[in-house]
């Protein structure tokens, strides 16, 4: 297995979506992905009106629970986060990660994620400015950047989002914040780097991994070299 290692004091790790795995058989694609050796699993939720697509729900990530020690991860790509939160903390997610382009009131969003015992992270969209996380930096452990539009895996990366994560980095640092920074999108052997470079230290990573030509654990290991090269 890949040893973990930190660079610059944050531990680069590698978090697949699972967009690309094989739905019917969620329990063994996650289990070969701890094989492989990642780091936690983003699971990728979608409920056909925040963005046009549909995923799935609760009762299919309790199901996978079990097959993996793995963290999982959820992505809230909804328009109502607060109403399925318990449900996505009983069914095994650590993290929920919300949209601010969702949340009307996000600053209490985050602190009834944070009462139900998980742990609160955010989300901007490619067009929205990180002043929209200014104020809540006290409540997330992460905030992630997405480098597309969601909705969609195998979409193609944005490399100007790469100065707002230099940006965000810069803001977390200068007000002492202990927050990591991930990036989801379009992540690849020819990407990774320019976002780790950036300041990025958490890399989703659907297609690019799930279909590598080096395998699940020869992709998981080419990802996280090419990261840590980079800010070296
Ligand atoms: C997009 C999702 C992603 C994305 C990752 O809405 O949040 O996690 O599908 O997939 P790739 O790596 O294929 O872009
Ligand atoms: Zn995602």
């Amino acid at each position: 297995m890949e040893v973990a290692f930190t660079v610059m004091s944050r531990r680069i790790e590698i978090a697949p979506s699972v967009l690309p795995c094989d739905f019917s058989r969620l329990g063994e694609e996650v289990a070969a992905l701890e094989a492989a050796g990642v780091d936690r699993i983003h699971w990728d939720i979608m409920d056909g009106q925040f963005v046009p697509n549909l995923t799935i729900g609760p009762d299919v990530v309790a199901a996978a629970r079990t097959h993996t020690s793995l963290p999982f991860e959820a992505h809230l790509m909804v328009h109502t986060p607060d109403l399925l939160a318990p449900r996505w903390v009983e069914a095994g997610c650590e993290r929920l990660i919300v949209h601010v382009e969702a949340c009307t009131h996000l600053h209490r969003t985050l602190g009834h994620i944070r009462s139900l015992g998980a742990k609160a992270a955010v989300v901007l969209n490619p067009a929205t400015p990180i002043s929209t996380v200014e104020h809540v930096l006290d409540l997330v452990d992460m905030v992630l950047i997405m480098s597309v539009n969601p909705g969609f895996g195998g979409q193609a990366y944005i490399p100007t989002m790469e100065p707002k994560v230099r940006a965000l980095r810069a803001m977390i640092d200068d007000g002492g914040y202990d927050i990591d920074i991930e990036i989801d999108g379009g992540i690849s052997p020819k990407t990774i780097a320019g976002a780790a470079s950036a300041g990025a230290n958490v890399f989703v990573a659907g297609t690019a991994l799930i279909k590598h030509a080096d395998g699940l654990q020869g992709g998981t290991a080419d990802l996280r070299a090419r990261a840590s090269a980079a800010v070296r």
